[in-house]
């Protein structure tokens, strides 16, 4: 019985301090699953620049206040945001993230507790789907 009561506690006690690591701003983006993970980008990385600027052009009106002009997650409402974005022109970390997984954040949003929205086709914003294909690709740009 006692033994029993003793393995309660510690796993209570494990769960506080599990919630206290993600209440501490430990957070980590979430991973598109594995059907978005394996597409990939129809504007690929050498996109022409029309693309580039039609993108750069939603970019500005619909990701920059959070974002940041340069991508560095510096934007003008930044400040008031509980999760902050990544600084995405930190080298290697871009080039680390498949196209699929950009992909699917944009279009379906960020973590519940993160106040990046969904995008995609139905939503308010209600970007189409090549659309978010080519903010990816203007969006690797912030790495060089
Ligand atoms: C209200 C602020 C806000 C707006 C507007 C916003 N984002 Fe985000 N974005 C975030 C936050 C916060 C995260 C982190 C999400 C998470 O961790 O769940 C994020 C994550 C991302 C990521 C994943 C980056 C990484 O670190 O792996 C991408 C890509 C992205 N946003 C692109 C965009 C694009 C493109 C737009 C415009 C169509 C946009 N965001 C609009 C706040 C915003």
């Amino acid at each position: 019985m006692k033994k029993k009561h003793m393995l309660l506690t510690l796993a209570v006690f494990a769960f506080l301090s599990v919630s206290l690591v993600a209440a501490s701003g430990n957070h980590t983006v979430p991973i598109a699953p594995d059907e978005y993970l394996k597409m990939e980008n129809p504007y690929g990385s050498d996109a022409d620049e029309d693309v580039l600027k039609s993108a750069e052009k939603l970019y500005k009106r619909k990701c920059k206040k959070c974002h940041g002009s340069k991508g560095d997650g510096k934007g003008s409402s930044a400040a008031d945001l509980e999760i902050k974005p990544n600084d995405l022109t930190e080298p290697g970390y871009l080039s680390s993230q498949k196209d699929g997984q950009l992909y699917w954040i944009i279009l379906k949003g960020g973590s519940e507790e993160a106040e990046m929205e969904a995008f995609g086709p139905g939503t308010d914003a209600n970007i189409s789907e090549d659309d978010i294909w080519k903010l990816v690709t203007y969006i690797r740009t912030f790495e060089k």
